[in-house]
């Protein structure tokens, strides 16, 4: 079978394509699946090139969809022929955190989905969107259930509430569409005035430059009407923040995410104070809450947004177009 590994000193080409030993056959608890997609996130792309260390030949990529082919003594969530998602975290099925780092993330602490098939037990799994394709379902594992998390979980999102996306990577697209399908009003920001104007035909209700704007988080603010947002879906780290604070209403909540500015820097603590914001860290979720997702992405018909799809064996080539920024939504890996 077709399988990526990634050699040291990682390296996007030492990304390797290899001829792996065919799958066995599932033992109790689990199932074999035919893995058919797996969707890029800034993580993946940090393993891939060494930010976040990883095992020499580790097979790269936390998301992964495909169907399930067989099912071990024992399985009965799964049977031939469903279509499954993979968790991010196998092992935190259900309430609050229990995880702090990537040991048994796929991908990264163990092997990920950059292969055709895998034996796994069936909790690494939940159902995918009935109606989906393979690629729609690999964007939920880590993008999806991230902006669901933020917004939903810890941010009890609600109709009427405000909602500040910013870029249009994956988690930022889900972010708006969730807010979207749950009535709430989104203002969004880009570097990008061709991205913005896709960003309303998404359903925006307000987009800003942040190119051109450097105080966008005041102008978040005042297109709330003075009150400010209710929730900051914050994707850009240390450079960021502070606009979120000023973005933020007060008593509001700022979901932390992600450091596509950095890793640390300083926090405006007065602001954050006076706003009485809550600033909440997160990584992805539960298994239970993907089903949640699942649920709710059924009854609201909600589809991810696709920018490029690529051939397993290009995946060095689909990290490129990740790196370049010029995506809009997800881009994924097909096989
Ligand atoms: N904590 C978690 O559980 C979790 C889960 C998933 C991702 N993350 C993190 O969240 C971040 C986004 O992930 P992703 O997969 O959605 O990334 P992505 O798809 O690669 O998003 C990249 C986009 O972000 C926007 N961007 C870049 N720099 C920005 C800045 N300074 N201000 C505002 N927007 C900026 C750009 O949008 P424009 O081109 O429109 O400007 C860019 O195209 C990453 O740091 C990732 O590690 C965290």
């Amino acid at each position: 079978m077709k399988v990526i590994t990634l050699r040291s000193p990682a390296a996007l080409d030492n990304l390797q394509l290899i001829d792996g030993a065919a799958p066995g056959e599932p033992g109790p608890g689990e199932v074999r699946v035919r893995v058919h997609a797996s969707s890029l996130n800034f993580h993946d792309y940090a393993v891939a090139v060494g930010i976040l260390p990883a095992a020499d030949g580790r097979i790269p990529m936390s998301d992964g969809a495909g169907v399930v082919e067989a099912v071990g003594a024992g399985v009965a969530e799964f049977k031939v022929g469903d279509h499954v998602v993979s968790c991010f975290f196998p092992g935190w099925l259900d309430g609050e955190p229990t995880v702090s780092d990537f040991a048994t993330t796929p991908g990264d602490g163990v092997d990920g989905y950059a292969r055709e098939w895998i034996v796994k037990p069936a909790h690494w799994f939940t159902h995918a969107p009935a109606g989906y394709s393979h690629a729609e379902a690999a964007t939920l594992t880590t993008a999806g259930l991230t902006a669901w998390r933020a917004l939903v979980v810890n941010g009890g999102l609600k109709a009427g509430d405000s909602v500040l996306v910013m870029g249009t990577g994956g988690v930022s697209i889900f972010a708006l569409q969730f807010a979207k399908a749950m009535g709430a009003t989104v203002i969004a920001t880009s570097s990008s005035d061709e991205k913005l104007e896709r960003l309303r035909a998404l359903g925006a209700d307000h987009t800003i430059n942040y190119k051109t704007h450097a105080d966008w988080g005041a102008k978040a603010f005042e297109l709330t009407g003075g009150r400010g947002v209710d929730h900051v879906v914050e994707v850009g780290g240390p450079a960021t923040l502070p606009q979120s604070i000023a973005a933020v209403r007060v008593g509001g909540h700022i979901a932390l995410i992600g450091i596509l500015t950095g890793i640390s820097g300083d926090v405006p603590t007065i602001a954050l104070m006076l706003k009485q914001a809550r600033l909440q860290g997160l990584v992805v979720g539960n298994r239970r809450q993907q089903i949640d997702m699942v649920r709710a992405i059924e009854a609201s018909g909600l589809r991810p947004v696709i920018d490029a799809s690529f051939p397993l064996e290009k995946i060095a080539d689909a990290f490129r177009h990740q790196a370049s920024g010029a995506h809009f939504g997800k881009i994924c890996l097909t096989y």
